[in-house]
C-alpha cells in the first residue's frame, strides 16, 4: 500500500511526488489525464510511484489514514477534485490543498468537509519548482489533527532552518496556511519590487548590467543576503541567446501576477491594517503594464529623466543601506497583517514559527528572519520594527535611505517601493498624524463625529457657526 497520494502531476506536483519518493515514501500518483501519468511513470518508474486512473483507486490504494496532496490549479479544478475523491475517504483522513488557493475558499471548503469528518488542510508551499524537488518551505494551516498526520512526511520533505530544523510547521486553523503563504507572496512582492528600484537608478547612473550584478553579489555577501538577491546577481548576468547581449534589456518592461499580492492589498485594506507596500507592489506592477500609455506620456516629456546627483560609490553604499532598511519594512508590514488576521479569524498562527519556517526553501528566504524570529519571540507584535535591536538598524539606515530617495526623485526617477516603505516607516513612528483634520472635516460635511484627545466620547460641533 502507498503512504501519501497525490493528485495533479504539473511541474509542482511531479516534483513533490518525486520529493517524497527519495525521502522513502510510497506514492500513489494520479492526473485526470491518463496520458500525463502514464508519462510520468514511465519516465521515471521504479522509484516507489505507483499511477491510479481514477479518483477512487486513489483511495483504495492508500492506507489509513489516508494522506492526500493536491496540486492542482486554483479555483474550480479544487473542488472538482474535492467533489470526485471525497466520497471515497474516510473520517479521519488528510485531504489537502497544496496549490495557491484564497484563504477564503480554503475556509470554506474545511466548513463543508468538517460534518464528514475528513480533515481539510490549505497548505502553502514556497520555492518553485526546485523547491518542490529539494525541500520547500510548507505552511500548514487546518485541523491541529491533521499536523499531527502530516507533521512526518512535510518535515521529512521540506527544507531547513538556520538551526537544522524542517521548515514545516502548522500555522493555524482553516485558511491560515494560504494566508501565510498569501503575505509571503506579499513580501516577496515588495522585496522583487525595491530591488526593482534600485536596478532602476544604478541604471539611471549608467551602471552596467554587470556592475550592478556585481553590487547585488556583493549586498547578498552582507546583511542584506537573501535568495532574491542571489537570483537577481545571476538573472543581471543571462546573457541572450536569440540575440546577444544582456537578456534583461530584452525582457518587456510589463510585470504580470496571478494574484496573491492583490489578494494580500484587498486583505490589508479589510482588516485596516496599513501595509502601504502591499497595495504599492500591486499596483506598480498594474503601472507597469500601462505600456501603452506610459509610451504616449513619455512621448510628451522627453528626456524627462535625469542623473541623479550621487557619486557612483556613494549611490552603491546609500542603496545597500536604503535597500536593507526597506527590506525590514517590507517585513515588518507582512508580521503586522499576520497579527490582525490571527486575531480577526481567532488562528493560533505562532509568528515566530512563521519567520523560522521561512528561512529556507521559500522565496523570501533571508537572512533577516533570523533576527525578526527572535524579535517576535521577545514578543515585538505590535511591530518587529519596535524591537529594539531592529529598530536601531532602522535608524542607522535612515540617513542615506533619505538622500538617495529624496536624489532619485528629485532626477524623476519613481521610487513606490522606497517611498512607501519610507512612508510607512515615518507613518508608524509619529505620534500625532494630521487625521484630527481629517476627521473635523468629516464632521463638517457629513456630520460623522470625532473623538476628542481630552475627553471621552462622541462629539459633533455645528460648524456652519465658526
Ligand atoms: C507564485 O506563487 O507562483 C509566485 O511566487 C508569485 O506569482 P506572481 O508573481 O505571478 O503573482
Amino acid at each position: 500500500m502507498a503512504s501519501v497520494g497525490l493528485v495533479g502531476l504539473g511541474v509542482m506536483g511531479r516534483n513533490l511526488a518525486l520529493n517524497l519518493s527519495r525521502r522513502g515514501y510510497k506514492v500513489v500518483v494520479y492526473n485526470r489525464t491518463k496520458e500525463v501519468t502514464d508519462r510520468f511513470i514511465s519516465g521515471y518508474g521504479g522509484s516507489g510511484l505507483t499511477p491510479a486512473y481514477s479518483p477512487d483507486e486513489v483511495a483504495r490504494k492508500l492506507d489509513a489514514p489516508r494522506i492526500i496532496l493536491l496540486m492542482v490549479t486554483a479555483g474550480k479544478a479544487v473542488d472538482d477534485v474535492i467533489r470526485s475523491i471525497s466520497p471515497y475517504l474516510s473520517s479521519g483522513d488528510v485531504l489537502s490543498d497544496l496549490g495557491n488557493s484564497h484563504f477564503r475558499d480554503t475556509q470554506r471548503r474545511e466548513f463543508s468537509l468538517d460534518p464528514s469528518g475528513i480533515h481539510y488542510c490549505g497548505v502553502g508551499v514556497s520555492g518553485g519548482e526546485e523547491g518542490a524537488l529539494r525541500g520547500p518551505s510548507i505552511m500548514v494551516g487546518g485541523p491541529s489533527k491533521a499536523w499531527e498526520i502530516l507533521k512526518k512526511p512535510m518535515s521529512d520533505i521540506s527544507a531547513r532552518a538556520f538551526d537544522g530544523t524542517p521548515c514545516a510547521s502548522w500555522v493555524g486553523e482553516d485558511g491560515a496556511g494560504h494566508y501565510v503563504k498569501m503575505v509571503h507572496n506579499a513580501i516577496e512582492y515588495v522585496v522583487m519590487e525595491l530591488i526593482g528600484e534600485c536596478y532602476g537608478v544604478f541604471k539611471a547612473l549608467d551602471f552596467s548590467n554587470g556592475e550592478i550584478s556585481d553590487i547585488f553579489q556583493l549586498w547578498n555577501e552582507g546583511r542584506s543576503k537573501s535568495y532574491l538577491l542571489e537570483i537577481s546577481a545571476k538573472v543581471l548576468r543571462r546573457k541572450d541567446e536569440l540575440s546577444g547581449g544582456d537578456l534583461v534589456d530584452k525582457i518587456l518592461d510589463s510585470a504580470e501576477q496571478k494574484g496573491t499580492g492583490k489578494w494580500a492589498a484587498e486583505s490589508c485594506l479589510e482588516l485596516g491594517v496599513p501595509a502601504f507596500s502591499f497595495a504599492v507592489a500591486a499596483l506598480d506592477r498594474s503601472m507597469s503594464s500601462f505600456k501603452l500609455v506610459r509610451e504616449k506620456a513619455s512621448s510628451l516629456e522627453p528626456n524627462r529623466v535625469n542623473k541623479p546627483n550621487l557619486g557612483r560609490r556613494e549611490a552603491q553604499e546609500a542603496l545597500g543601506t536604503a535597500f536593507s532598511g526597506a527590506q525590514l519594512c517590507a517585513y515588518a508590514q507582512g508580521f503586522s497583517l499576520l497579527e490582525a488576521a490571527r486575531n480577526e479569524y481567532g488562528w493560533h498562527t505562532d509568528l515566530a514559527e512563521v519567520a523560522r519556517i521561512w528561512q529556507g526553501g521559500c522565496i523570501i528566504r533571508a537572512d533577516l528572519l533570523k533576527q525578526i524570529r527572535e524579535a517576535l519571540l521577545s514578543g515585538a507584535h505590535d511591530s518587529i520594527l519596535l524591537d529594539p535591536d531592529i529598530h536601531r538598524e532602522i535608524v542607522k539606515c535612515d540617513k542615506a535611505w533619505r538622500n538617495v530617495v529624496s536624489r532619485a526623485l528629485e532626477a524623476r526617477i519613481p521610487l513606490p517601493g522606497f517611498t512607501s516603505t519610507l512612508a510607512y516607516r515615518d507613518s508608524l513612528f509619529t505620534e500625532r498624524l494630521p487625521a484630527n483634520l481629517i476627521q473635523a472635516l468629516r464632521d463638517y460635511f457629513g456630520a460623522h463625529t470625532y473623538r476628542r484627545v481630552d475627553r471621552e466620547g462622541v462629539f459633533h460641533t455645528d460648524w456652519s457657526g465658526g
